[in-house]
């Protein structure tokens, strides 16, 4: 497993090799690790019916946005998948009749091949090495752009990075096809040199790196047209708040997993993430993109 840019293999692992069942405390059943869809979910519904709803809203979503209808059948790529909640959504759903999922964690990678879903291949490798026998129909990619550029580039050299993803995604795809992608993006402050994002920074979620809405823009446009975006901070921010509570709810078990003083890093991490999402200085992106037929001659 190499990376050559974005968040170093060591980093992924710290954050998300701590233990699959301390996650499972706090996520929902489908373990997604990213904002959830709130519309139409009233805010007195308690989280454990009103989380996992939300979720697979989400899930949906995005095969909707990739153009993975139930019943389509096709054949999809799910770029940082996680503990395999899409592809096990698309998979019941008949969505797709082969999937392939790529994460850096070997705790995720244990994990989605003990699923067992029929179909799916999960991968331990970075997108920059992915190289499939056969194109896409259809690409997804929730929660996992924050680690596509590596910390201490300059806009250009961000904006370059992301770009090369958008190539190898147009390279990835058959004529035609579409792709979702789901990020968070700072919004009302410029970067993320305040103390919330140093502690996120140093102590829970080292070499993430968010991006800006320009520089999503100018990297995609060569290879890909944007049909749908949808911004919301309140999807990020009501989704911390549920885990939250929920990690509070498991105290005893977290603390026993991970000690007290992992218990309070995450404690106080989930909060400074909702906050920083209630007061606008981030926000989450979701785009639905279609795959231009022959790549723009774009600067950058
Ligand atoms: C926040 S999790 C999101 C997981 C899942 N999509 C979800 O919504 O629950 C980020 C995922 O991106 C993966 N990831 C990070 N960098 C990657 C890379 N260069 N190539 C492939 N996957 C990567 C991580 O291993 C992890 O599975």
């Amino acid at each position: 497993m190499t990376t050559t840019t974005g968040t170093p293999a060591a980093d992924i692992e710290f954050h998300y090799d701590l233990g699959n069942d301390f996650y499972a405390l706090w996520l929902d059943e489908t373990l997604s690790y990213s904002a959830a869809v709130w519309d139409g979910i009233a805010r007195d519904e308690p989280d454990t019916t009103a989380l996992p709803r939300a979720q697979r809203a989400k899930l949906a979503l995005h095969l909707d946005l990739a153009g993975a209808a139930p019943g389509a059948g096709l054949r999809l790529l799910d770029v940082g998948c996680g503990w395999g909640g899409l592809l096990a959504h698309a998979v019941a759903g008949r969505r797709v009749a082969e999937a392939t999922g790529l994460t850096l964690s070997r705790a995720q990678h244990a994990h989605v091949t003990g699923l067992g879903l029929p179909g799916v291949e999960v991968r331990l490798e970075s997108w920059e090495a992915h190289r499939p026998e056969r194109p896409y129909d259809a690409v997804v990619s929730v929660g996992a752009f924050e680690h596509f550029a590596t910390a201490g580039l300059s806009r250009p050299e961000r904006v370059a990075a992301y770009r090369a993803y958008f190539e190898h995604c147009h390279g990835w795809l058959r004529p035609g096809a579409r792709m979702s992608l789901q990020t968070i993006a700072y919004d009302g402050v410029a970067g993320g040199d305040g103390p919330v994002g140093s502690f996120v920074a140093a102590d829970v979620f080292p070499g993430a790196v968010l991006p800006r809405l320009d520089e999503i823009a100018t990297a995609c446009d060569p290879y890909f047209s944007v049909a749908v975006l949808r911004a919301s901070a309140e999807d990020y921010s009501r989704t911390l708040g549920a885990w939250s509570a929920r990690l509070l709810r498991a105290r005893a078990e977290a603390q026993a997993l991970v000690g007290e003083d992992g218990f309070r890093r995450y404690r106080r991490y989930l909060r400074a993430c909702e906050v920083t999402f209630l007061r606008g200085a981030a926000t989450l992106y979701r785009f639905g993109f279609v795959r231009r037929d022959e790549p723009l001659r774009l600067p950058v």
